[in-house]
């Protein structure tokens, strides 16, 4: 099979294609990526050779060669991660939330209607969702739990799910919804909470913690994910929504305490500054229907992923070092500077 992976050159995406291209040697990964300031080939780099993967930098949004690439290439699944993802982003500076997340996946849609394919696959998030309150440990989100958004982010992912569903339902399209908790693991960028908690600890520098560190997610070890969505484009159903997490809540100052201390670094780093806008209190997945449906349950707990990962960004800190020397410093000037 010919599979297209968007987004492939980002943390989630670029985890898929290792797995992909190592446990399916007769499939072609097909990896489009626009190489954002997200994007990396490094993270590509130990896969860039393999005969069954090939990689196209390529803008999602740019319908003329997102149609090439479908027409040479003749695709049989689609999946999606090409997104704008970070939410402090977001509220900075949305227009670029709305054109890739939601027109770049209405090009996609589009290219897989004029080809044909046998399933498309929106890789979501359960940001659509919203929040739940802090003091109801009872309450989780499920498929049918109202689509409710905070951030820029969260109502374009939002808007493309609504546009997969609407194309499913008016043109008969094979498409399948993941909405999937906060993943942790290697090549995530380090903008992202707990790559920013090791890069900073690794510099002796101050780690914000927003608000009073009280709000909750759910962490699942992006393996976790890539395993989920594999499952999902062979045996989900068409049409169906399926959420992907593991019963893994912890509150922020215990995540970034459980990373200090992996790394024998000093709580006194922990720098609580003013809090996110609109930020979300509490994400917790029920996964009983991808269990129930596919028999999928996360392999990795979160004591031991976040040693894999520790040790990871320990291993290869070349990688992230070259990230945050870069225009990173601005980003995080403008981001933390007054904060
Ligand atoms: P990421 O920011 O690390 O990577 C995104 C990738 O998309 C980058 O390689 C970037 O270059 C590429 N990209 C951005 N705009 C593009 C465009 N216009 N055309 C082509 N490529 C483009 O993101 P991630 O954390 O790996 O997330 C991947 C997907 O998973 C996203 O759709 C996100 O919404 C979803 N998701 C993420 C999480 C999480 O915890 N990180 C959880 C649930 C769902
Ligand atoms: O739930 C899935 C979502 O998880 C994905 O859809 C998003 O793409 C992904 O970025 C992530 O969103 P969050 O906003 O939850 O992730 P982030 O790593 O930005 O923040 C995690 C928590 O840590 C959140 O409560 C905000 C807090 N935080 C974050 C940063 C960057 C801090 O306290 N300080 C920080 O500097």
């Amino acid at each position: 099979m010919n599979i297209i992976v968007t987004g492939g050159a980002g943390f989630i995406g670029g985890n898929f294609c290792h797995y992909m291209t190592k446990k399916y040697p007769d499939d072609t990964i097909l990896c489009i990526d626009k190489l954002t300031y997200a994007g990396n080939l490094e993270t590509l780099e130990p896969i860039m050779d393999m005969p069954n993967f090939k990689f196209f930098k390529t803008d999602i949004t740019d319908r003329e060669a997102i149609y090439k690439i479908f027409k040479e290439e003749k695709p049989d699944i689609v999946i999606n991660f090409a997104a704008e993802t970070h939410v402090d982003r977001s509220i900075d500076d949305p227009e670029v939330f709305l054109n890739t997340n939601i027109i770049g996946t209405g090009v996609l849609l589009d290219a897989c209607r004029e080809f044909g394919i046998k399933r498309y696959h929106q890789v979501s998030t359960d940001e659509v969702y919203g929040d739940l309150p802090l003091d109801r440990p009872d309450m989780f989100f499920t498929e049918t739990t109202p689509i409710h958004t905070s951030s820029p982010y969260s109502a374009a992912k939002a808007s493309a799910d609504l546009i997969v569903q609407a194309y499913t339902r008016t043109f008969g399209m094979p498409c399948t919804i993941s909405r999937c908790s906060n993943n942790y693991g290697p090549y995530q960028f380090p903008e992202k909470f707990i790559p920013l908690i090791i890069s900073n600890a690794m510099n002796d520098k101050k780690i914000p913690l927003y608000g009073k560190g009280d709000n909750v997610r759910d962490w699942l070890y992006v393996k976790d994910h890539c395993i989920a969505i594999d499952l999902i484009i062979r045996n989900g159903k068409e049409g169906e929504i399926y959420n992907i997490g593991g019963h893994n809540e912890k509150n922020n100052l215990e995540v970034v305490k459980t990373v200090l201390a992996g790394l024998g670094k000093s709580e006194e780093l922990i720098n609580f500054v003013s809090d996110r806008p609109g930020h979300d209190r509490r994400y917790a997945i029920d996964p009983t229907k991808i269990h129930g449906e596919l028999g999928w349950l996360p392999e990795t707990p979160f004591e031991e992923g976040i040693k894999k990962t520790i040790k990871w960004y320990l291993d290869n800190a070349k990688w992230w070092e070259n990230i945050i020397k870069g225009e990173y410093k601005n980003y995080y000037e403008k981001m933390y500077g007054n904060r």
